[in-house]
């Protein structure tokens, strides 16, 4: 297979991607910049969050997920790549710091992005994930045939304990009782798990609209690392920040504000937003005014509002779909209230099992990554 590398939007006609792979993944595990959480009360009150390898019965029933969304990539003439897993329940360790074992390579979002011809290897942000890139590198070296690709790795963060604030897991507590005053002050100074002291960032906080790229300052991307990113990038796109006041833990943008397909001939452009975490009015008014409609996703299905007991992202995973072109989706297929409105505005659909592959790290989006659609840097954004 020949690839070309280049990707600039969400929704060019996508030729090439990475599809994850559940295999040897263990339970991420808990360090400073992560706690997990056990959405089962039940089964929270009789253990602690796990550690080491998933059950294999249950990596299985993933994989059969991946497996199928690849095979339907594939058939629709979309060339797939997997990555190599690793053993991911070992152990490891840093002059700083160990933990008792990796994660998976389930969402090769979260850790490399393509932007136009350069495959950028993110820095992570948290220690259970620092060598997961080393799953993608045979991917990455097979697209370094493509004479014109450039790959770029981040500088590696130390990970030690001074990048995180600590304070930060005790931030919200007894926050439900607190006035709305208190909860604004809270939720709006945008202090999260990850200091200033290191650059750091994951892929999955970015989205690419042509020249004009979208960063959520996160609990896993710091300034410096949107610093870093703009600085390295500057040449060929316009970074913007974002910030969604009303996220308690901001990480990754892709169950917060999706861009469907870009404004053409004085039609407006379409960008799902996420009810719950809206847009500052400022960029808000910057979506509008340079032709952008912004659509609140409906509320997730209840089947899938009930998120599986050992996994950490929301209940908006029903957000997290994979556009193949400006008019067809890949949405998950428990989504009903989603497809509606989607067919409502004139997408096609693909519809797909997904809900095994939540507790690896997240949905269709964060389970790709693209590497080649047909797209270019145009500028959607004439107006500042
Ligand atoms: N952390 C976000 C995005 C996960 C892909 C969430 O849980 O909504």
């Amino acid at each position: 297979m020949s690839f070309r590398v280049n990707a600039w939007t969400e929704w060019g006609k996508l030729k090439t991607i990475v599809v994850g792979k559940a295999d040897n993944a263990a339970f991420q595990p808990e360090e400073p910049g992560y706690k997990g959480k056990i959405n089962n009360p039940l089964i929270a009150q009789e253990i602690n969050w796990p550690v080491g390898k998933k059950k294999q019965s249950v990596i299985d029933a993933a994989n059969e997920q991946l497996d199928n969304l690849s095979h339907t990539l594939t058939s629709l003439g979309i060339k797939v790549l997997r990555p190599t897993p690793i053993d991911f329940s070992q152990n490891i360790k840093t002059p700083g710091w160990e933990v008792s074992n990796m994660f998976c390579c389930v969402c090769p979002r979260d850790v490399m992005i393509t932007i136009g011809n350069y495959v950028i290897e993110a820095t992570m942000s948290k220690r259970g994930r620092f060598f997961e890139y080393l799953s993608y590198r045979d991917i990455i070296y097979c697209l370094w045939h493509d004479s014109h690709m450039k790959w770029k790795t981040a500088p590696k963060p130390s990970m030690n304990i001074n990048m995180y604030w600590e304070g930060y897991w005790s931030k919200f507590e007894g926050f439900d009782s607190k006035s709305n005053e208190e909860k604004h002050q809270i939720l709006h100074n945008y202090q999260y798990v990850l200091n200033e002291s290191e650059i750091a960032f994951d892929a999955a906080d970015i989205t690419k609209m042509g020249q004009d790229i979208f960063i959520q300052h996160s609990m896993t991307t710091n300034l410096k690392g949107i610093e870093w990113l703009r600085r390295e990038l500057d040449q060929h796109v316009k970074i913007h920040v974002l910030n969604f006041p009303y996220d308690k833990e901001p990480s990754h943008i892709d169950c917060t504000l999706v861009p469907l397909r870009p404004p053409k001939n004085n039609i407006k452009g379409v960008i799902l937003t996420n009810p719950e975490r809206p847009l500052l009015e400022k960029d808000k008014i910057f979506f509008e005014k340079n032709n952008w409609q912004l659509i609140d996703s409906p509320l997730p299905n209840k089947i899938n509002s009930q998120m599986p007991s050992f996994c950490s992202s929301s209940k908006w995973l029903s957000m997290n779909l994979l556009s193949i072109d400006e008019n067809t989706l890949i949405v998950e297929e428990n989504e009903t209230e989603l497809h509606s409105l989607l067919r409502s505005l004139e997408f096609e659909l693909i519809k797909v099992p997904y809900r095994k592959v939540f507790e690896f790290g997240g949905s269709i989006h964060c389970s790709t990554c693209d590497i080649e659609r047909e797209d270019t840097n145009e500028s959607f954004f004439q107006t500042n």
